[in-house]
């Protein structure tokens, strides 16, 4: 089974709509958030949200503007991990990164428009205005300081330096997002326990699989094929599955999570064939 690429084309089509800037002085900030948007990515958040809405029965177009809202998020998490600061990489979806062509400055701008943009664009999300404030709030607090950024802290100030931590550290920097991506569908759709048990078992083992095979992939593979800078870990010294356990025992790890994730998929009730698919592509990617 392969990904699913009419999702990811679907929210391709979407992203590139997007315009920011209403004012001339402004023109250029739009150009850096756009450049980063719009350079190709795997869209996997997105599609996630659209094959959980397909895997409750629900038209996937419905749900555009929170899977754009996500990509942005994780767009601007991206730029920002780029910076001198943080990772210091030059190559980000196989361009120079934002810090590279527009200067720190601009970079650092065009990660908070990003996130700004999101939620504005998330306020577009039709529902039951009660689900979407309650979506909202799963999704910033998958960012916040117990999500993304909160994980990108931890890997920083470098505070974790066994299994327990490393996997708890993922599941913050990484997980949580993706997660999210799954869960706030479930929100908007109005599904309660226990049916989102599974989905929710699912996305959390998913969200930690995604930034295991990330680690492995840094060590095994080229910076043409990632369209980032491979070897990026090792040279800041980063805690990974692959500098903790070695490569063999990370790929074990990765099949395990990847037979976790999918065993409580099958517990799901739905259509879930494509949310297997992302799961599969996630586990047996090169990108
Ligand atoms: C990279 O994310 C950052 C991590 C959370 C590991 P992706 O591998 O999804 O990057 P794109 O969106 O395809 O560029
Ligand atoms: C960063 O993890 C995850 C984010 C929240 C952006 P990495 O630093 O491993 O991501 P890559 O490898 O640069 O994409
Ligand atoms: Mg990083
Ligand atoms: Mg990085
Ligand atoms: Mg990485």
């Amino acid at each position: 089974m392969s990904y699913p690429d009419d999702l990811r084309g679907m929210v391709d089509e979407a992203l590139g709509r997007l315009r920011f800037s209403t004012t001339a002085p402004t023109a250029g900030l739009e150009g850096a958030m756009r450049y980063s948007l719009l350079a190709g990515g795997k869209r996997v958040r997105p599609v996630l949200a659209l094959a959980t809405a397909r895997a409750l029965g629900s038209e996937p177009d419905r749900f555009l503007p929170v899977a754009a809202t996500i990509e942005l998020i994780h767009t601007y998490s991206l730029i920002h991990d780029d910076l001198p600061a943080m990772d210091d990489d030059d190559l980000r979806r196989g361009l120079p990164t934002s810090h590279v062509k527009f200067g720190e400055d601009v970079a650092i701008l065009a990660g908070d428009g990003l996130f700004a943009e999101a939620v504005r664009l998330f306020c577009a999300q039709p529902g039951d205005p009660a689900l979407v404030l309650a979506a909202l709030g799963e999704l910033a607090g998958a960012t916040g300081v117990d999500g993304m950024v909160g994980g990108q802290y931890v890997d920083v100030i470098a505070a974790e330096d066994d299994a327990a931590g490393l996997r708890a550290l993922h599941a913050l920097k990484t997980g949580r997002l993706i997660a999210a991506s799954v869960c706030v569908v479930l929100i908007l759709e109005g599904v309660h326990e226990p049916e989102t048990i599974p989905y929710r078992r699912f996305a959390d083992e998913l969200g930690v699989l995604f930034q295991i095979v990330d680690d492995i992939l840094d060590v095994t593979e080229s910076d043409e094929q990632l369209g980032k800078p491979q070897g990026s870990d090792e040279r800041h010294g980063k805690l990974t599955y692959v500098s903790l356990f070695g490569l063999d025992r990370a790929r074990e790890l990765a099949a395990e999570s990847h037979a976790k994730a999918t065993a409580a998929l099958a517990e799901a009730d739905g259509k879930t064939d494509d949310l297997r698919r992302v799961a599969d592509y996630i586990f047996t990617r090169n990108e």
